[in-house]
């Protein structure tokens, strides 16, 4: 049967709660040094990305590898993308290939489900426009998880760009899904509309959004979007919104920090506090390779391209 994951909406406690438990598998085994499993010998993985990344493709290729599967990929710029080939037609091409799992990031919200439709391959969700970003949440919620025990209870303040944040999103669904108590705290054009109607509390000012919080969760300020005016500079939004040392000591004993990352190193988040002990940043990069081998186990497993 074949098996996609396409948003955290989708995904059943169940679900996420067999994903968790199997990364924790995971992450041992390669901290074991065990990177040529063969769970998935004879799988065939292809990430398609259509917008720039480091952490996500990278984790994916690796996690296909150190599973036993081959891993291809393929950019726009390296591929017939640039000659004007379709979104559909570049995808079934993949899949014509035998294909077991495409991994795709692409600009446009909804991207990933039109692919699978289209093809035999179980689809991955690397990231679609502004809408979702579900394998960062689920690395997200492991690292948590793995920190605290677990997430039933927890509170969980997602400061930034929460508008633009397909991470932010994600981690909204998936979180209060698993029990978690979620907080947003933004300038108001950096929040998005609707945002009332979410399962999260509107922060009015960083007392509420630090306060009684055991994960602050930092979201990438993207600059590229500055020129339309939506916060004054980054010096004043450091001011009021940036996660700093002193903000820290209102929140719970223990808190961790998190930022999904790449940071804006004394922008959204300070430089002693991305570079201290608080700060998970370098869990989640492990974490995500865990969490996607559990992922691509799941989706591959029992694909027969039926
Ligand atoms: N967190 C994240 O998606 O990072 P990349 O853009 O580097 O993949």
């Amino acid at each position: 049967m074949k098996r996609d994951f396409l948003t955290m909406a989708d995904a059943s406690r169940e679900q996420i709660n067999e994903l968790l438990v199997r990364a924790d598998f995971m992450k041992k085994s390669i901290l074991d040094g065990k990177k040529d499993m063969d769970l998935l010998k004879g799988k065939n993985v292809i990430t398609l990305f259509y917008e720039n990344s480091t952490r996500t493709r990278c984790s994916f290729e690796s996690a296909a590898k150190y599973l036993g599967a081959s891993a291809l990929g393929i950019t726009t710029s390296g591929s017939s993308v640039k000659k004007g080939e379709s979104l559909i037609d570049t995808a079934v091409t993949l899949d014509k290939m035998m294909a077991d799992a495409i991994i795709i990031r692409h600009s446009v919200a909804g991207a990933p489900a039109i692919i699978a439709k289209h093809v035999k391959a179980g689809v991955i969700n690397a990231g679609d426009g502004m809408h979702a970003h579900p394998t960062q949440a689920l690395l997200d919620m492991y690292t948590m998880r793995e920190k605290f025990g677990e997430l039933k209870g927890l509170e969980v303040a997602i400061i930034g760009d929460v508008k633009h944040s397909r991470v932010a999103q994600s981690n909204i669904v998936g979180l209060s899904k698993m029990g978690a108590k979620v907080k947003v705290f933004a300038p108001n054009t950096l929040m998005p509309k609707g945002i009332e109607n979410q399962p999260c509390k509107v922060c009015k000012n960083a007392k509420e959004a630090f306060e009684g919080s055991d994960v602050i969760m930092g979201l990438r300020i993207q600059l590229e979007r500055q020129q339309k005016g939506l916060f004054p500079s980054v010096e004043e939004y450091n001011r009021f919104y940036g996660v700093s040392a002193e903000r820290l000591k209102m929140c719970n004993k223990g808190v961790i920090v998190m930022h999904p990352g790449p940071a804006n190193r004394g922008i959204e988040i300070d430089c002693d506090v991305l570079d201290s002990q608080v700060c998970y940043k370098d869990e989640q990069v492990t974490n995500g390779v865990a969490t996607r081998m559990a992922l691509l186990e799941w989706v591959c497993a029992d694909q027969k391209r039926k």
